[in-house]
């Protein structure tokens, strides 16, 4: 992943933010060193140097003064004209097509979606070298959806679908994050997306086989822990919890969980003893979270830890 992501564009779509952002940039350098530059110039040239009364008093100038307020108004003029362009070329229109990828925003983590059915969290998988069309809403407030290296960034709104158009010219991962402060864990509402050269789209495909649990392993007890202390009542692992109807609005689906790169929002990467120390302490790792710190046992912590890496 890129290190300044917003100078290291990725996309046909993110190309032309980068150039615009650098011509601003040096536009404004250049304006900078000339209002600089003159104002140096006059405080050296016309310093006090202990000789003669005052200076010559001189009110306005017609000719100066139209010459730097058309030179103004022309500058703004070209950054306007340019950004009007960028904005077109990095939002191409969305109003035909169906979406490729649902996206719900919540307070924190970012859920996908594709329209067969397969849902996943944190992480987003899309084919390199072409355009796929999001479709984002928000379950609760306001939030932003930004991956700086593949797009332009767009707000996410409860009761409101934005669409936005991403692309990974190259196959990669791409840091994206949340954009619009959201609550104390905004900054822990992180996602990725890969783009791999035959990725399916979001994930794993809908009906691809839940794994078989070997019975009386610590999966297996993992499982009826995953239900009997009702994990299944806010996350959703298809083709497991199907007795438990998933509304899709509280916590992260966990189905192909053990195939993630991160969990609870990027704030740890995914390992067992991750998914342990967040099972224990999920309050102190991750303060103001939907989820409470369960009071479960060491055992139980364990079972589910293995259950939850072996959803592959
Ligand atoms: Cu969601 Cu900030």
């Amino acid at each position: 992943m890129s290190a300044f992501p917003v100078f290291d564009p990725a996309s046909s779509l993110a190309r032309p933010i980068t150039q615009l952002t650098s011509i601003t940039f040096w536009l404004g350098l250049g304006v900078f060193l000339l209002v600089a530059g003159l104002l140096s110039w006059f405080m050296w040239r016309y310093r006090h140097r202990g000789a003669g009364g005052e200076p010559a008093q001189i009110f306005g100038n017609t000719r100066d003064e139209v010459g730097w307020i058309l030179g103004a108004v022309a500058l703004v003029g070209v950054l306007l004209f340019l950004t009007v362009r960028v904005a077109g070329q990095s939002s191409p229109d969305t109003a035909g097509p169906n979406p490729d990828v649902y996206v719900t925003a919540h307070q924190w983590y970012w859920a996908f979606r594709t329209p067969g059915g397969a849902e996943t969290a944190g992480e987003l998988h899309i084919p390199a070298g072409r355009r796929v069309l999001l479709d984002l809403t928000s379950a609760d407030v306001i939030h932003d959806f930004s991956v700086p290296q593949l797009a332009r960034k767009i707000d996410v709104i409860p009761g409101q679908h934005n669409r936005l158009w991403i692309e990974a010219a190259k196959a990669g991962t791409y840091a994206g994050e949340c954009n619009e402060f959201c609550g104390p864990q905004h900054a822990w509402m992180r996602f990725r997306v890969i783009a791999d050269d035959a990725a399916s789209l979001a994930g794993a495909g809908p009906d691809s086989p839940a794994p078989t649990l070997v019975a009386g392993s610590a999966a297996a007890h993992g499982a009826q822990v995953f239900r009997e202390v009702q994990c299944s009542a806010c996350h959703a692992v298809q083709g497991q919890t199907s007795d438990f109807p998933h509304d899709g609005a509280v916590g992260p689906d966990l189905t192909h969980f053990a195939s993630r790169q991160l969990m609870a929002g990027g704030v740890l990467t995914n390992t067992p003893a991750n998914v342990q120390r967040w099972l224990k302490h999920t309050q102190q790792v991750k303060p103001g979270a939907r989820m409470p710190t369960l009071p479960l046992s060491d055992q139980e912590i364990n079972d589910l830890s293995a259950y939850l890496e072996a959803l592959k």
